[in-house]
């Protein structure tokens, strides 16, 4: 059976939770892991290999599951553990960046081109006549609402689950943000996981999902984007913020998140009913990290444009059956 190798390496000097964002590819990393699967088999998420942070493969993602989370002991351990890594963290961008604050910049632009074009196209001004609302799910400190999302919203809902990222956010976003027309502001401050929540029925235009949906099991991540859809107005979609392993996925021992793969997130996106309507990659971030990847889904498959009718086929006589 043909096979090929792929080669991951893992950059330990980084702390585990770094490694989440700090998966490095170089080949000078001190530790080196490899494993192999066949090329020709169609790869869906259950049946993909990965790695932990401490180099330990799983044969598949359910395997890995099933020993982290596979009963409710178990699994409740997963999420406090998840949770108190977060508490521990100082309430700064560099605290919730791992220790890359320099990605800040980088990130938000990136971010900003993305959100401009989905807002130009799905949203365009002058058709909506109500507010544009959004909810920033795992908001850490609110550094995306402030940065990015309350210049272009009405109104935000944060959703975090440790305390006191959450009034940090509170703080910092409670001078509101005033554009040339009217003022934007933070309204909500919700301290739940994504795991307990559901949005209100119909409230928000875009919800922003960034660096927490690791945290999330596969089963909560498909029933958390199922009761989200109905917190979405019509026309509404989910952004979905990324690191991307380079292939199946990397378990961080130590914060309990799960770094997925591309294809990974296609599967769970497919079992959520959810379409891609456009991606795009990160760029400008240190070669070291993870690839990021920016998603907007939405609930409707995507309207190809229909193609003009040429000349040539209008002419065309119909043949009668
Ligand atoms: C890497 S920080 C990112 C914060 C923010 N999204 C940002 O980009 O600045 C990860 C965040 O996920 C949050 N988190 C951890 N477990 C979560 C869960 N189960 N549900 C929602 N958020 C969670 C953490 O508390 C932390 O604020």
């Amino acid at each position: 059976m043909l096979c090929y190798s792929y080669s991951l390496s893992l950059y330990s000097p980084l702390s585990a939770s770094t490694l989440t964002w700090g998966l490095i590819a170089s080949a000078s990393a001190p530790h080196f892991f490899s494993f192999s699967f066949t090329p020709n088999r169609k790869v869906v998420c259950m049946d993909a290999a990965g790695l932990d942070s401490d180099g330990r493969e799983f044969k598949t993602a359910e395997d890995m599951w099933r020993e982290q989370t596979g009963d409710s002991t178990k699994k409740t351990q997963w999420y406090r553990e998840g949770v108190s890594y977060w508490e521990g963290v100082k309430a700064t961008v560099d605290g919730v960046l791992g220790g890359f604050a320099n990605v800040n910049e980088p990130d938000i632009s990136c971010s900003e081109d993305f959100l401009t074009i989905l807002l130009s196209e799905l949203f365009p001004a002058g058709t909506r006549c109500q507010p544009l609302v959004a909810l920033d799910c795992g908001s850490g400190i609110g550094r995306v609402t402030k940065n990015l999302l309350i210049r272009y919203f009405n109104e935000v809902d944060l959703l975090e689950p440790v305390s006191h990222f959450l009034e940090t956010a509170r703080e910092t976003l409670a001078s509101g943000y005033q554009t040339n027309l009217d003022m934007h502001k933070a309204v909500n401050f919700y301290c739940v996981p994504l795991q307990d929540f559901t949005p209100d029925t119909g409230k928000y235009d875009v919800i922003w999902i960034q660096w927490c949906i690791g945290h999330l099991t596969d089963e909560d991540f498909v029933s958390f984007f199922k009761r989200a859809k109905v917190g979405l107005k019509p026309g509404g979609i989910f952004v979905l913020k990324e690191n991307i392993a380079r292939s199946g996925f990397v378990l961080d021992n130590e914060d309990r998140s799960v770094t997925r793969s591309d294809l990974y997130f296609k599967d769970l996106f497919s079992r959520c009913g959810l379409h891609v309507y456009k991606s795009k990659d990160q760029k400008g971030f240190p070669a070291e990290l993870f690839a990021v990847k920016m998603y907007a889904l939405t609930t409707e498959p995507p309207k190809r444009a229909s193609r003009a009718k040429s000349k040539t086929s209008t002419n065309r006589p119909r043949t009668i059956m």
